[in-house]
């Protein structure tokens, strides 16, 4: 699975329940532009088959990632109103959620971009610059698989495994981060290339179904 397609777009901002768009309203009210929007997944739920299942890709986006995006904004509200008072305790009572939220809707949106159906050309290694990249700096596709394999393997808790590119150091690494920190927080010039979530929400359903039969 890699990369992007743009077959069959789904719209599934009902997923949020109508949520965002009256908080976008209340913010624009107030001329503060602050909300975000849960983004079309590129393919079909099922179009990942076999390698993840239509059910938990459903879930995944229509359940979770749209909870991060409604309390990302609400959190935002939240701020808002906490600035306008000059409430600095709730200003900064608010961080946490924030970033937990907040990153969460910035590295699912990196993830769905991340795969592609078979039928659109996933699954194949990375060819060209890339590819010549990864082999320089990992020995080969295969070492990049099972170091980021073992990283993923080795995170406590939930979190996610990134191959990265340091702009300023102009070479690729694999970098973890923990719960929903997006991979900016390992450095400013750090550009994530591919994210793997390593949160059990994102294939439960499989292991319970691998474990029954
Ligand atoms: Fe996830």
């Amino acid at each position: 699975m890699a990369l992007r397609t743009l077959a069959s777009k789904k719209t599934l901002s009902l997923a949020l329940g109508g949520g965002a768009r009256p908080l976008a309203a209340a913010a624009a009210a107030r001329g503060v532009a602050t909300t975000v929007s849960l983004p079309d997944l590129p393919y079909d739920f099922g179009a990942l088959e076999p390698a993840i299942s239509g059910e938990i890709m459903r879930l995944h986006h229509q359940k979770h990632h749209a909870t991060y995006v409604a309390n990302y904004n609400k959190a935002l509200e939240q701020l808002d109103a906490a600035v306008s008072k000059g409430d600095a305790s709730a200003v900064v009572q608010l961080q946490g959620a924030i970033k937990f939220n907040g990153g969460g809707h910035v590295n699912h949106s990196i993830f769905w971009k991340n795969l592609k159906p078979i039928s659109e050309g996933g699954g194949e290694p990375p060819h060209g610059k890339l590819g010549w990249a990864i082999d320089e700096h990992f020995g080969s596709f295969e070492a990049l698989v099972k170091k980021m394999n073992a990283e993923g393997a080795a995170l406590q808790g939930s979190g996610w495994v990134w191959l990265a590119l340091d702009k300023e150091a102009k070479k690729l690494s694999v970098e973890t981060t923990p719960n929903q920190d997006p991979l900016v927080t390992k450095g400013a010039s750090f550009v994530p290339l591919l994210g793997i979530d390593v949160w059990e929400h994102a294939y439960y359903l499989q292991v319970i179904s691998f474990c029954w039969n």
